[in-house]
């Protein structure tokens, strides 16, 4: 467990973070989430030992660790692994030397490197690319490297400042299957900051909403998504997508679900009550949103028509009569 007791940093005459009291116990993916200068990777800083607090305290399983020293700091260090937006891989090692570097420093006699980092490498997924120079991987291979590096001294913590920004959707989403997948198998406590909900929302079980270096907001995902308190938060949920693939799957059959583009002549009118009536359908709102764009209101709504499927079919037909753009997400 890492916990924070009243801990703040300043930078000069600037509070960057201000009385953080926290705990993160063991096992968990925990996310912080906040907008650019919200104090995120001075948080991580200090809870990963990079620096110290100008007051407060931090201990990892109930032992205070910031206020350690030398040899006694080197050793603690060892129960952390940290792996950043830019990777901070040795380019004049090959993947291999990366993998290897830290268990140089800790004096490993070269066959237990050799097998450590043969282990590691085979853990990330990339066995096939021991002898590679980094300069030849991808950015999502990169990133295996650095995990691999991080995990090489069974640390405890492995802290991740925005690990995946650097990389597109899909390869974000190979990473932190791997980041769960390590923290299954070999027991981490993950603490991941980010400023990206998808990210949150994808791998964490508990979350932080940290803005102007406190803590505004915590809990389980679940609630902080279900039951956002403060406008930063909800502006982190808001950029979701509302509806998933595998969310669709579980409407039922007699249901239609359609994303529904209203421009500004047709957002005033009461089309969707008219067409309740018209066309004897019911209409279940999953969401919705009003733009303005140029000054005039834009609006889309996520509607699930219930129905017959000649009525479903007619409520479309008048529907898209009125100017409505309409995409069918299901049924
Ligand atoms: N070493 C430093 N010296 C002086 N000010 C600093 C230092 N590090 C950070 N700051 C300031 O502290 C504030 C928080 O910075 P921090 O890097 O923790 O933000 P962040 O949430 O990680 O932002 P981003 O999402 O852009 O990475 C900023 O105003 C920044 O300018
Ligand atoms: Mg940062």
């Amino acid at each position: 467990m890492i916990s924070l007791k009243n801990v703040s940093k300043n930078y000069s005459d600037l509070s960057v973070i201000s009385d953080i009291s926290m705990e993160i116990q063991s096992n968990v993916i925990y996310g912080i989430i906040g907008k650019s200068g919200a104090g995120k990777s001075t948080l991580i800083r200090l809870m990963s030992l990079l620096e110290n607090p100008d007051a407060g305290e931090i201990c990892y399983d109930g032992v205070r660790v910031d206020n350690l020293k030398g040899k006694e700091l080197l050793e603690c260090r060892h129960q952390l692994g940290m792996i950043f937006q830019n990777f901070n891989l040795f380019s004049s090692r090959d993947v291999f030397g990366n993998v290897a570097y830290p268990l140089e420093i800790v004096g490993k006699d070269r066959e237990s490197i050799r097998n450590r980092v043969h282990e590691l490498l085979e853990l990330v997924g990339l066995s096939d690319k021991s002898a590679y120079p980094i300069s030849k991987l991808s950015g999502g291979q990169k990133q295996r490297v650095a995990i691999a590096r991080a995990l090489a001294n069974h640390p405890k913590f492995l802290f991740c400042d925005e690990a995946t920004s650097a990389l597109d959707p899909q390869t974000t989403k190979s990473i932190l299957r791997l980041v769960r997948d390590i923290r299954n198998k070999m027991g981490l406590t993950v603490v991941m900051i980010t400023h990206q909900m998808d990210v949150v929302k994808e791998i964490c079980d508990y979350v932080s909403v940290i803005d102007g270096g406190t803590i505004i907001e915590n809990g389980t995902l679940k609630s902080l998504v279900s039951f956002p308190h403060t406008q930063i938060a909800r502006e982190f949920i808001s950029t979701l997508d509302p509806l998933e693939e595998k969310v669709l799957r579980k409407f039922p059959p007699n249901s239609r679900i359609c994303r529904l583009h209203f421009g500004s002549e047709s957002v005033m009118e009461p089309i969707l009550s008219k067409i309740i009536k018209t066309c004897q359908v019911d209409a279940n709102i999953l969401s919705g949103t009003l733009r303005t764009v140029n000054d005039e209101p834009i609006g889309e709504l996520v509607v699930e028509f219930i129905g017959a499927a000649e009525n479903l079919n007619s409520a479309i037909c008048e529907l898209k009569s009125y100017g409505i753009m309409i995409e069918v997400l299901h049924g």
